[in-house]
């Protein structure tokens, strides 16, 4: 209803051409015949994004440095056969219903006991194997506004998919501003069944452009004072620690290859720890700033949520990507805002759990700017 008053009075503003909302296109299908579609998101300012319905994923990112050279920013693959083999190590998608690990994929509920499956052993990674949220084909529309551009996802995850009690209702949406160079990712969920959620996006940021070789190079600055500490299972084990004194210690400056040597003996083989970021969980407040010196390229990410997925791409094993380019380990650097990892077996950490007549809500910004 409040669509069409708007729509009727555009019309009555003589002379007022109608900015058009970005079309689908088709991107192939999937190995089961399912249609997979794209749609480009593009600014004034040099920002071009596109986003496909598999998983409701960042394909490419294009965007430009100081003297207005573009490069795609963001790990893919060129086809959607790409986004389903081996190689795919979540490149992009929006990972959930929960994202990153649940120990030894058990939690009990309200009195039952659920049990997932082991993707990672011995844990529980990213929602599951067949239908987790980044393999199944969302539901796409987009929209135009005076200020923004964008498109809508959504997905219906049926009662018990991939284990998870509760249907579960999800809309992501991807909005580009026509005047900034910011892409902000909104997430909203609600359930008929409690169930435990942590949507994020799992793009993998490289400011040289994909493809380059490596992002020891970027400057990371975080804003977080704590961790939370893992096993060697990468579990964390319940406390939560300052960054003080370690070689997590981001709230300055430091390029990402400085300290990374003396994490090469841990399971991670690098950073892969989530970071409580500071201020109020709700609030939209910085988390990140990443610099890339050889393109002066900076991302800014800044969130809702109370934590961020800080990991160094070290699992990247030089499979062929876009046009073929290898990404190796630690070419590229995910930022994944979210809920801290197993928070549905861990008692001190922010509720995970979405109840009925509530509504789970999530936003990420990754603002863009080159110096
Ligand atoms: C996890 C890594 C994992 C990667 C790809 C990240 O969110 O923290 O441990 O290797 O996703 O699956």
């Amino acid at each position: 209803m409040r669509k069409f008053a708007f729509l009727s009075l555009l019309l009555t503003i003589p002379g007022l051409a109608f900015a058009e909302a970005p079309q689908a296109k088709p991107f192939g299908k999937t190995a089961d015949g399912e249609a997979v579609e794209i749609y480009e998101l593009k600014n004034d300012k040099g920002i071009t994004a596109r986003i496909m319905t598999r998983g409701a994923t960042l394909v490419d990112l294009l965007v430009p440095d100081a003297n207005g050279k573009t490069a795609d920013v963001v790990l893919g693959f060129d086809d959607v056969a790409g986004y389903e083999g081996e190689d795919n190590q979540y490149f992009g998608c929006t990972a959930g219903r929960v994202a990153n690990r649940i120990a030894k994929g058990k939690f009990s509920l309200n009195g039952r006991e659920y049990t997932l499956a082991i993707n990672n052993e011995p844990n529980h990674l990213h929602g599951g194997v067949k239908r987790s949220i980044d393999k199944v084909v969302w539901k796409a529309a987009s929209f135009e506004t005076d200020n923004a551009t964008g498109v809508r996802f959504r997905y219906v995850s049926p009662h018990g998919e991939e284990g998870y009690p509760g249907t579960l209702s999800m809309v992501v949406t991807y909005t580009l501003k026509k005047s900034a160079n910011e892409l902000a990712v909104s997430y909203k969920a609600t359930t008929d069944q409690a169930t435990p959620i942590n949507l994020t996006n799992h793009s993998y940021f490289n400011l040289s452009g994909e493809g380059s070789e490596t992002v020891l190079d970027h400057e990371l600055q975080l804003f977080c004072d704590n961790y939370t500490p893992v096993d060697d299972t990468l579990i964390p084990t319940g406390k939560i620690d300052p960054v003080e004194g370690t070689v997590l210690d981001f709230r300055t400056p430091h390029t990402i290859g400085e300290r990374i040597k003396s994490l090469d003996d841990t399971s991670a083989i690098g950073y892969d720890h989530n970071f409580v970021v500071n201020g109020e969980m709700g609030e939209l407040r910085p988390v990140a700033r990443l610099k890339d010196p050889k393109s002066g390229r900076v991302l800014e990410v800044s969130t809702t949520e109370p934590g961020v997925q800080f990991y160094s791409g070290n699992f990247l094993k030089g499979q062929a990507g876009k046009g073929g380019k290898p990404y190796p380990h630690r070419s590229a650097i995910c930022l994944e805002t979210q809920h801290y990892p197993d928070s549905i077996n861990q008692p001190n950490f922010p509720e995970s759990v979405l109840e009925p007549g509530e509504t789970y809500r999530h936003t990420c910004v990754w603002k863009f700017s080159a110096e």
